[in-house]
């Protein structure tokens, strides 16, 4: 059997011993995203993120040793931007050519919502899943977090909201920090995927932990064979928010451009873009042209692909980069081979 066929009769097994242990119905999708960032640089992550995408800033506050700031915005898991003096636990996973200038630096995880996190720990933890600590009471929430995975060095999180559904405390006075005045940054919409780079030898291991820990589903791989690339999509049934997985096709041959591969030795396995709707998505590109930022290559696709995206350079702040993607007709997550396959090259560059 080929790798996608035993990705595919894996996926499927996964999938009914999932539904079997009873866990789908105790995920109730995407509710928050932990970015990480270097001591002081919380203002200037905040500023960037409210003025690049849909995010608006509406609380901060210090908490377990960490000034948190949360950014929301409609159909988007809450943001959770955060610094701290003390070093990142996993600095030895942040730390590569990069990023070693600022080793606790990452999007860390990914938050999910669950009814009864005592059940879903419980039958987790039976699965083999292992966790950080026991559940916490974190102001009105039970929390508890995965350790970062050797697929992706990335975590999973649930959270039961027993109050207000809010990752912060009470209210209380801050400043905000505004979103830009001009006239296109309205025109950025929901967060409508992630996307996360692995190597190949990850690509099957980190897709059914993924789905195992989040309840997605396998959707399909897009192959950018010039770039040894794959783009793997999962996705949650009914959902906007869609979670790609990039790996290599196999190791690097070296004559060949290799961005993905490339991308692990430079930055570790971690979080690579986030993409925003934006509509109409020409004045979005245009007008962060003209405030200042920098692009890796201009719009790709247009209404007879099906979609339209680009692709920010990468942030000091964070090592993310922002892409925008306008869907013509209804969201289905769906990607092109052209498109991914413009992209995939233009990253070589980072
Ligand atoms: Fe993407």
């Amino acid at each position: 059997m080929d790798q996608d066929g035993l990705l595919l009769s894996e996926a499927s097994a996964l999938k009914a011993a999932r539904k079997e242990a009873g866990v789908d119905n105790l995920l109730a999708g995407l509710a928050g995203i932990v970015i990480r960032v270097q001591e002081n640089r919380l203002n200037d992550s905040v500023k960037e993120l409210v003025s690049t995408t849909a995010l608006e800033h509406v609380q901060s506050f210090s908490r377990g040793g960490f000034s948190q700031a949360l950014l929301q915005a409609e159909k988007t898991p809450t943001f959770i931007v955060r610094e701290s003096k003390e070093p990142s636990s996993i600095r030895h996973l942040n730390a590569r050519p990069r990023t070693e200038s600022a080793p606790d630096t990452r999007l860390e995880t990914f938050i999910f919502e669950t009814p009864d996190i005592k059940e879903l720990v419980d039958i987790q933890r039976g699965r083999g899943v292992s966790f950080t600590s026991e559940i916490r009471e974190i102001g009105e929430n039970l929390f508890i977090r995965t350790r970062p995975s050797p697929n992706t060095h990335n975590s999973v999180g649930y959270v039961q909201f027993l109050g207000e559904k809010s990752f912060g405390p009470k209210k209380a006075a801050f400043k905000p920090i505004p979103k830009p005045d001009n006239d296109f940054i309205g025109n950025i919409g929901f967060l409508d995927h992630a996307a996360t780079r692995i190597t190949h030898a990850d690509r099957i291991p980190a897709i059914l932990e993924w789905m195992n820990l989040t309840g997605y589903d396998f959707s399909e791989s897009v192959y950018a064979e010039r770039f040894n690339s794959i783009t793997n999509v999962t996705r949650l049934r009914g959902r906007d928010f869609a979670m790609v997985l990039t790996s290599g096709i196999g190791p690097t041959a070296g004559d060949r451009p290799d961005p993905t591969e490339k991308f692990v030795r430079n930055y570790g396995k971690r979080v690579h873009h986030l993409a925003w709707q934006a509509d109409p998505i020409a004045d979005v590109f245009e007008g962060l042209k003209r405030e200042g930022t920098g692009f890796l290559l201009d719009l790709v696709g247009g209404p007879d692909e099906g979609l339209m995206q680009t692709f920010t350079i990468p942030s000091k702040n964070t090592f993310l980069v922002q892409e925008y993607i306008h869907r013509y007709g209804d969201f289905d997550g769906f990607f092109t081979k052209d498109n991914v396959t413009k992209l995939t090259a233009a990253t070589d560059a980072q």
